[in-house]
């Protein structure tokens, strides 16, 4: 089973990955949740992310997989699912079927984490780890070898429109060594208070996944805001990323 678990390395092609631009629906107007799918695409988005919170491992309460799957119509780039929940194990089929190719979870939520990271996989989705601000990276560094997405949260999860941390940037600088050294192909993401400000810091300290929603809606455009959003990571990331 674990053969099946592992991924093929990919150390050679990650240096060209372009920056990736994430949006989160989180500060949409979720009375038009679908039409905001079709406009992130048009607008050039490299997929969707779904902030899935409980109202218990945080204080929000938001997206059903039913709302999910609903929407998963509307356009073809891929979903994430962002679980802000406690106990999320038993939902993950649930988020799997409603159209997220990617499902992230806290490590300080699961009571097996290392199995449920493989369990994702089985599930046919990619995993990623979230790490919150206070959750160390040390967590994740004898898992990787099942993890496809390492998300490093720039905020305290809950809310959008929060502050970016710029003391998370050490951190982010770690990961990237971390994932560097392991060989595997793992993308590093950030997420938090990203904007026009701050999508540089992140980028130098070595992300190349981007997740933005209020900066999203400040500029005159979505496709303004997500080609300003890519210029600026290309320009201040580490590896030489391919536009
Ligand atoms: C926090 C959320 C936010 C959100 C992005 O739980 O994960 O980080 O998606 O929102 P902004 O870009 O407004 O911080």
């Amino acid at each position: 089973m674990d053969e099946m678990l592992d991924r093929p390395t990919h150390a050679g092609a990650r240096g060209q990955r372009p920056p990736l631009i994430v949006p989160s629906v989180l500060t949409a107007d979720f009375a038009r949740l679908g039409a905001d799918c079709e406009a992130f695409e048009a607008a050039g988005a490299d997929r969707i992310q779904w902030d899935v919170m409980d109202g218990n491992f945080v204080p929000n309460l938001t997206f059903g997989p039913d709302v999910i799957a609903a929407c998963r119509r509307s356009c073809a780039i891929p979903f994430e699912a962002h679980l802000q929940c406690v106990r999320p194990e038993e939902l993950l089929p649930r988020y799997v079927e409603a159209g997220c190719e990617l499902v992230l979870v806290h490590p300080e939520t699961l009571r097996q984490p290392h199995h449920t990271y493989g369990r994702i996989r089985e599930l046919g989705a990619r995993t990623g780890v979230a790490l919150s601000p206070a959750t160390p990276l040390q967590l994740v560094e004898h898992a990787l070898d099942r993890i496809d997405v390492l998300l490093v949260l720039t905020v305290n999860p809950g809310f959008g429109g929060q502050a970016y941390l710029a003391s998370m940037e050490p951190k982010i600088a770690a990961a990237r060594a971390l994932i560097d050294r392991s060989g595997y192909d793992i993308e590093l993401e950030v997420d938090g208070g990203i904007g026009p400000d701050t999508v540089a810091g992140a980028a130098a300290a070595g992300a190349d996944t981007f997740v933005a929603g209020t900066a999203l809606w400040r500029y005159p455009s979505f496709a303004q805001g997500i080609a300003d959003l890519r210029a600026q990571a290309h320009a201040a990331g580490r590896r030489p990323h391919a536009l």
